[in-house]
């Protein structure tokens, strides 16, 4: 097949950056402007005004902080929509989390916000809106976040990848974003798939090199099945925080899943000989599909794996299971008398979801919180998906560990995502060790907009 680089672009994500200001490392004095805006796309011979552009340029900019050095960007609305800006995976002060109603008020057009915090932990982490987010997240505006941490080992190549899908049409414009077809069962699904806005991108790795890749799914609906079929690679962290055991990847049969939301780092040893590739594919019906190569440049580094030091644990609250309290949590339909969701934040006009049978009405009026956890308090959060659907669930705030499964094993990883499978029970640990309104919720779009979401109050 023909391959086509092209795909949206930072400042046709919506999101340009202002002031001239260096990404890489960000001046501690100066804050970085965040202008969201409608840009222009591009594609090809047909340009239309629209929030994201489409070029052969770049996805918005990754950022890249420094674990324990305070971060601060002030984000400007141009949009003729609400918006504000979220930090996924962040363990941050409640106020600077970047939801509309629980934390702060949503940003009308020309309205600023300075959001101010010094990341914990290091890792691959994101950053969307989180309001009218059906619209902006599916246009563009999903971005990388990476917390580096001197304390990293060094690796030949840092490869972030943001993994997702765009619904356009023959012409390549947007089509509807959501159908309500979609939205009641496992979200409607882009109609082509991309890696870093680019379709089947081929990235040059240090031959024999050893390459942290650091994959994201920001997608509002695909759940990844990933394989490389043939690479020397490791599993060293989910959703940023460090894998205790690093494990082999990929595993013989089973796919690596990653849920909408979900972070996976992966150490891969790139090909010694030059020319050699190494491709990443997502499993799906149909077959393998091709989401982009690895190809080796250059003489053999003759590098290895196992010369690598781990990476240096983040700062996480032990969970202390014999102290531990029980809540249960039902994810499943909306009863049938549940309000449309109908905020500033957008609405899809429908209601199909729950959690403990509430459907989040997404307005000021909201909801009380799910639970009120105490602070410093260990919890068993158990998360029962009564649907045939699969529900990526997140926490805001704080971090989990998932401890069982009635459908298989799972890793005891500190995550912010929990890949809940369709009728599957997970228990998660976590201590409530941040205080604040958190939200919880699906991170399927499409569910979450209709009615799967809510907060835990840590006090
Ligand atoms: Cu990635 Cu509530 O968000
Ligand atoms: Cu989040
Ligand atoms: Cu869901």
């Amino acid at each position: 097949m023909h391959r086509r680089q092209f795909l949206a672009t930072s400042g046709l994500a919506g999101l340009s950056l202002l002031g001239g200001l260096s990404l890489g490392r960000q001046a501690r004095a100066e804050p970085l402007a965040l202008t969201i805006q409608n840009a222009r796309y591009a594609l090809e011979a047909t340009p239309t005004e629209g929030m994201v552009s489409l070029s052969p340029d770049a996805p918005p900019p990754v950022l890249r902080l420094s674990r324990g050095q305070p971060f601060r960007a002030e984000v400007l609305n141009t949009l003729d929509a609400y918006t504000s800006m979220h930090w996924h995976g962040l363990r941050l002060p409640n106020v600077m989390d970047g939801v509309p109603y629980l934390t702060q008020v949503p940003l009308g057009q020309g309205d600023r916000y300075v959001y101010d915090f010094t990341p914990q932990d290091a890792g691959t982490f994101w950053y969307h809106p989180h309001c009218t987010t059906m619209e902006q997240m599916a246009k563009g505006l999903t971005g990388l976040l990476i917390v580096e941490d001197e304390r990293d080992p060094r690796f030949d190549l840092d490869l972030p990848v943001n993994l997702r899908d765009w619904r356009l049409g023959e012409d390549s414009q947007f089509i509807d974003l959501y159908t309500a077809r979609g939205a009641a069962r496992n979200g409607t699904f882009g109609t082509l798939m991309t890696a870093n806005w680019a379709s089947e991108p081929v990235y040059d790795v240090p031959a024999g090199g050893l390459v942290r890749f650091r994959l994201a799914a920001t997608d509002t609906t695909r759940v990844y099945r990933l394989q490389m079929p043939g690479a020397e690679g490791r599993v060293i962290a989910l959703d940023g925080h460090p894998v205790i055991d690093p494990v082999l990847w990929p595993g013989p049969e089973a796919p690596l899943v990653l849920g909408c939301g979900q972070r996976v780092d992966l150490a891969i040893r790139a090909p010694g000989q030059e020319g050699a590739e190494l491709v990443l594919q997502n499993d799906q019906p149909g077959g393998p599909r091709v989401l982009l190569r690895l190809r080796a440049v250059g003489a053999d580094l003759r590098h290895d794996l196992g010369d690598l030091a781990p990476l240096a644990a983040n700062p996480l609250p032990e969970p202390d299971l014999a102290q531990a309290e029980v809540l249960d949590f039902v994810f499943g339909w909306s009863p049938s008398d549940a309000p449309v969701n109908d905020g500033f934040c957008g609405s899809l006009g429908y209601t199909f979801w729950s959690i403990n049978r509430v459907a989040w009405p997404g307005d000021a009026s909201g909801t009380g919180p799910l639970a009120e956890l105490r602070l410093g308090q260990t919890y068993i959060l158990r998360l029962r998906n009564e649907s045939p659907n699969d529900h990526p669930i997140h926490l805001h705030g704080m971090v989990f560990k998932p401890l069982r499964s009635n459908r298989r094993e799972v890793s005891g990883n500190w995550v912010d995502t929990a890949m809940l499978l369709a009728e599957e029970t997970m228990e998660v640990a976590l201590v409530a060790d941040n205080p604040g309104d958190w939200a919880f919720h699906c991170h399927v779009i499409e569910h979450q907009k209709t009615g799967l979401t809510a907060y835990l109050r840590v006090a």
